[in-house]
């Protein structure tokens, strides 16, 4: 059974070939041309996937030595994300579903992020899911494919896009997350003590919006030439330190509640070493067993599509090539 998938969500342009559980080829490119621009511009995203998509193709059937009639269904990311860059991907798969014969199958970009702990597996394990990424921070319990029970998420910006803000007030590139987590081991975390917001909310949502204007605060209070590197990296140290803490306490509470022994993190927060090691602990401490994504599918790539694919395939859910794209496509 080999999958090819195309993922096309948000900026990055991404094909994987799946064989079985083996990754035959996995080919991402993402795009850079956004900085300038301090977000992501939708046509310039959707142009550019239709130029790299076709090339991204090429490349991984040859990587895989595959021939396209070897495919057995075409996948593509079909919602939640942006509708033009959506389009170019779902369109793609479809027209390769219908001009081979074959099987199409329409994922959620959000199954593919949650599925993501458990590739290269066929198994799915009950658990609970966190799925902290720079457009979605979700509480999932997961009793199998396609039975999932949202339990909370944020209700104002994603983890990954206050890491990604905050980089922003503290005068670093993008993605911010990767920023932040390198200049943290070299400042001090106790040095501000910013807000961990909801912590004890007596539900499982998050919000991160309060603690990226707290960062704005407390590194306004210094004039510009006194904001030299040690305070940037104590700002990321401490900014870090209340993020991992609320994701990860909020976990393993949601994990105690629903009588789970599994904990699964996937997303691209979950490439954060800090995150990674204090889940570790956490779960360790609470007698649970821990799934981490591997890194290289932690940010957005077509591997966790093509994976969720076939799981889709095994179960027999197909898609019909008349589904539309959702640009909010919700998980149930
Ligand atoms: O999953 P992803 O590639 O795209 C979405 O579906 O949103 O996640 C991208 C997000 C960005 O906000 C980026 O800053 C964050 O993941 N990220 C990280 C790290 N690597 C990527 N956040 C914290 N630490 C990292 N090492
Ligand atoms: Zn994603």
């Amino acid at each position: 059974m080999t999958i090819l998938a195309l993922e096309t969500s948000c900026d990055e342009t991404a094909v994987a070939i799946l064989r079985g559980t083996e990754l035959l080829a996995s080919e991402v490119a993402s795009q850079t041309q956004h900085e300038a621009y301090g977000g992501v511009v939708p046509e310039v995203a959707s142009r550019s996937h239709l130029v790299h998509a076709p090339r991204l193709l090429e490349c991984a059937l040859a990587d895989a030595g595959v021939a396209l009639d070897e495919i057995d269904a075409f996948a593509a990311t079909s919602g939640p994300g942006l509708a033009s860059s959506l389009m170019i991907g779902a369109s793609i798969a479809k027209g390769l579903a219908v001009g081979a014969g074959k099987p199409y199958l329409a994922v959620n970009h959000l199954e593919g992020h949650l599925l993501s702990p458990f590739f290269g597996t066929d198994e799915i394990e009950r658990n609970v899911s966190l799925v902290v990424s720079g457009g979605h921070t979700l509480l999932v319990e997961v009793r199998g494919v396609n039975d999932y029970r949202v339990l909370g998420r944020t209700v104002d910006d994603a983890a990954g896009e206050a890491f990604d803000k905050v980089a922003k007030l503290l005068g670093l590139g993008y993605p911010g997350g990767p920023e932040i987590e390198q200049r943290a081991p070299d400042g001090n975390a106790a040095r501000f003590d910013f807000p961990r917001s909801m912590l004890d909310s007596g539900d499982h949502n998050f919000s991160f919006s309060g603690l990226k204007t707290a960062v704005r605060y407390r590194l306004a209070e210094f004039k510009i030439d006194e904001r030299a590197p040690q305070l940037v990296n104590d700002l990321s140290a401490s900014f870090q330190r209340a993020v991992v803490e609320v994701l990860v306490k909020k976990t393993v509470r949601a994990a105690k509640e629903c009588g789970v022994n599994l904990v699964t993190v996937s997303g691209g927060v979950s490439c954060n070493d800090a995150l990674r090691k204090e889940m570790t602990l956490r779960c360790d401490r609470a007698g649970l067993q821990l799934r981490v994504a591997p890194p290289r599918l932690c940010t957005d790539n077509a591997a966790m599509i093509a994976f969720a694919a076939a799981l889709r395939f095994r179960a027999g859910n197909c898609s019909e090539v008349t589904v539309e794209i959702d640009p909010n496509l919700a998980l149930v």
